[in-house]
């Protein structure tokens, strides 16, 4: 029993999965009211990746849970057919699934979650979703790690998060459809003797903020009724001023916090991974933190905002590119809606 309280959950493989369609700036200023100039200055998005009509969460979060298993059991090149035989080699043994999404396949049930095993053949898994906004992914490693660690027979878990967000704006709000991008990125934890992997995790929420950010229809607060007429889908509708102050604040908060519990200085952290809603918040927070930029890794510009997969498709760009090794301390920063916050301190 003491053995396994000094075990860690380590990553051990990550992947991540974009839709082929890619929509710029110019792209949506043909469509609606907007300009590449207006974008780019108040978020530093460049473009997104947009899911085909035929494309849902689970789809993404299958394909980013295949890379993220293919590389945990050594298969790291582009071929598909051998990616396949890598993941299924693995599949067997994973314990766990946890999925983070605001953009679900199905309402309430199945759990997209239960999809992807199936999809997987993750047979061994038990598997559900959560629902943490964009701080889904760091709330996942946290409840994949305890649960991972709570039970002596169970040794793998896969952590997702996955979105497909632009079925769930409205396409006619320039102040919101502008800002989010569809993707899904993944990981495979294992509980491991080594001396790397999750340091430590801070979770935090106030849900007094539930209104800046919510998805107001078809639930049991407001569903639909019969014979109404639906002239807008469920879209996130967002008070982005009140947004942007909290987000500004949760970053601040989540890594001085992360540092003081980890008992660690800014000089030990290689990178800092936050949640990429807004450039602009994300350089508010570290003029605050006195951190220079170059610890921070964006790639908003490409992808948007993926919501709980932004963290998770970062960590397999970096890790894929050699940008972070073996030994590196991380920091990720998740916030949004609920309103959640929260961070991890790994290891790499
Ligand atoms: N293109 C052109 N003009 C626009 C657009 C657009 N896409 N969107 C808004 N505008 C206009 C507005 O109509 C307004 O015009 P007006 O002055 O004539 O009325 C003007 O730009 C300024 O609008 P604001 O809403 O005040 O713009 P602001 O500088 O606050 O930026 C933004 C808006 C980017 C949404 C900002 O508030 C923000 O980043 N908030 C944080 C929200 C966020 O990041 N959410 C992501 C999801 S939540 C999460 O991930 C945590």
């Amino acid at each position: 029993m003491n053995d396994e309280k000094q075990m860690n959950i380590e990553i051990i493989g990550t992947g991540r999965a974009l839709p082929s369609k890619k929509v710029s700036n110019d792209d949506l200023a043909a469509r609606i009211d907007t300009s590449d100039e207006w974008i780019r200055s108040h978020t530093g998005i460049g473009s997104r990746y947009i899911a085909d009509e035929d494309i849902a969460c689970s789809d993404l979060a299958a394909e980013a849970a295949k890379n993220a298993l293919a590389m945990a059991a050594g298969y790291t090149g582009d071929d598909p057919a051998e990616r396949d035989k890598a993941a299924a080699e693995i599949a067997g043994t994973i314990d766990m699934i946890v999925l983070a999404t605001a953009t679900a396949d199905y309402f309430g049930t199945p759990s997209t979650a239960c999809i992807v095993q199936d999809r997987i053949c993750a047979r061994n898994a038990a598997a559900m979703d959560i629902t943490a906004g964009c701080t889904g992914f760091v709330y996942g490693l946290e409840t994949a790690a305890g649960l991972l660690s709570i039970n002596s027979r169970r040794k793998r878990a896969l952590v997702i998060g996955a979105e497909v967000l632009s079925r769930m704006i409205n396409w006619e709000d320039r102040g919101t459809c502008v800002l989010f991008g569809d993707g899904a990125g993944a990981v495979v934890v294992e509980k491991s003797g080594k001396n790397s992997g999750i340091l430590q995790t801070l979770l935090f929420a106030d849900g007094s903020g539930s209104e800046s950010l919510v998805m107001r229809r078809g639930g049991t607060r407001n569903p639909f009724k019969k014979g109404e007429v639906i002239d807008t889908p469920i879209c996130v509708e967002m008070n982005g001023q009140e947004v942007y102050n909290f987000a500004v604040k949760a970053i601040t908060d989540t890594v001085e916090a992360l540092m003081k519990a980890g008992n660690i200085s800014i000089d030990n952290i290689v990178r800092i991974i936050p949640h990429q809603a807004n450039a602009r918040i994300v350089q508010a927070a570290r003029r605050r933190l006195h951190i220079p930029a170059e610890k921070f890794y964006m790639n908003i510009e490409e992808y948007a905002n993926t919501s709980s997969a932004t963290i998770p498709i970062a960590l397999d760009e970096l890790n894929r590119s050699g940008q972070i090794k073996k030994g590196d301390l991380i920091l990720t920063v998740g916030f949004g809606g609920g309103l959640t916050y929260g961070g991890n301190i790994i290891i790499w």
